[in-house]
C-alpha cells in the first residue's frame, strides 16, 4: 500500500498519509502500522472519515478492545466507545476529561496498551493534545534516581484522595465493576520496543509499597515535575480527519482547555487490551 510516515518530533509521533482505513488494510500494512506504534508511540494517521463502527474496525488494527470504565458514558447505541467531551460538565462546573497529564485506566491491573481518539467537533482554536515521552525522561534520569526507583511498585486506584483533579463519579452499576487496584512497577519495560519508561499517574496513584505517604507524594512529584518538560512532548493540534492512536506503556497525556468553551469539542475514545506492566 502506498502511504508515508513522517516524524513530527525527533523523539514521539508519527504522521501518517495517504491511508484510508475504511478500505482495510493488508497483513504488511498492519504489521509496519503496529511497528511503527511501538517506534513512534503518538501515530496520526490523517483524512480518516469514520462513522462508530468504522472507528472501531480501525481501532482493530492494533489490537483488542478494552472495556472503559465509565459504562453509562457511551456513544449511543455503541457501548464500546466512550466520548470525551466539554459538555460532559457537572452543573456549575466545568469539566475537561483529562485536563491534567495521566496514563489512561492505570487502577487495572491489566492496563490498556493504547487509546484512540477520533474528533466529532472540534474548537476553531486551541483544545491540543499533549503528550511525554517517559521512555526519554526515564533514559535522562540521574542515575542516583534510576537506582531509587528501581523496583519500586505503586499503588494506582480508581481515584486517588491525592489526585490533582476529580474524576466524574462512577454509576453503581459502573463501580461494582471496576476491578481491585493495579499495583505498577514505577519504572516498566516496554514489551515490543524493549524501552524502559516511567509509568506515573497522579490521578491514581495513592501509595508506594514500602514508603510513607509523604514520601510517596514527594517522589511522584519529582519524577512528574522531570518527565512534564517541553523538551520531552509532542502536541498535538487537531485536525478533522485525524485518528490519533498513543502508546499508554511509552507516554502519558493531558487534554487542553484553552479554547473558547461556548465551542464544541467532542470526541470518540476507545481503548486496546495491554498486558501486565513489568
Ligand atoms: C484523554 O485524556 O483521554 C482525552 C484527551 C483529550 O481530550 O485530548
Amino acid at each position: 500500500m502506498d502511504y508515508t510516515i513522517t516524524r513530527l518530533t525527533p523523539h514521539t509521533g508519527a504522521e501518517i498519509d495517504g491511508l484510508d482505513l475504511n478500505r482495510g488494510v493488508d497483513d504488511e500494512t498492519r504489521v509496519a502500522l503496529n511497528r511503527a506504534f511501538a517506534d513512534h508511540h503518538v501515530l496520526v494517521i490523517r483524512g480518516q472519515q469514520f462513522t462508530p463502527p468504522q472507528f472501531i474496525a480501525a481501532a482493530r488494527i492494533f489490537g483488542d478492545l478494552f472495556q472503559h470504565d465509565k459504562r453509562e458514558m457511551h456513544v449511543p447505541g455503541y457501548p464500546e466507545i466512550y466520548y470525551v467531551s466539554n459538555e460532559q460538565a457537572v452543573p456549575g462546573k466545568r469539566y475537561i476529561s483529562g485536563e491534567t497529564f495521566h496514563t489512561d485506566h492505570s487502577n487495572h491491573p491489566v492496563p490498556p496498551k493504547a487509546t484512540m481518539l477520533f474528533p466529532v467537533s472540534l474548537p476553531s482554536y486551541g483544545g491540543d493534545t499533549q503528550y511525554v515521552n517517559m521512555h526519554l525522561a526515564y533514559d535522562e534520569l540521574p542515575a542516583e534516581t534510576k537506582e531509587r526507583i528501581d523496583g519500586r511498585k505503586a499503588i494506582h486506584v480508581y481515584l486517588s484522595k491525592f489526585s490533582p483533579r476529580e474524576l466524574r463519579p462512577l454509576s453503581a452499576d459502573s463501580a461494582q465493576k471496576v476491578p481491585p487496584p493495579g499495583i505498577h512497577p514505577l519504572v516498566r519495560t516496554h514489551p515490543e520496543n524493549g524501552r524502559k519508561a516511567l509509568y506515573l499517574n497522579p490521578v491514581r496513584i495513592e501509595g508506594i509499597v514500602g514508603m510513607k505517604d509523604d514520601a510517596a507524594l514527594d517522589l511522584v512529584a519529582e519524577l512528574m515535575a522531570h518527565a512534564i518538560q517541553t523538551k520531552y512532548e509532542y502536541r498535538h493540534q487537531w485536525r478533522h480527519g485525524d485518528f490519533v492512536i498513543w502508546d499508554n506503556r511509552s507516554v502519558i497525556h493531558k487534554a487542553n482547555p484553552d479554547y473558547d468553551m461556548n465551542e464544541r469539542r467532542y470526541l470518540y475514545r476507545l481503548m486496546l487490551k495491554g498486558e501486565t506492566p513489568v
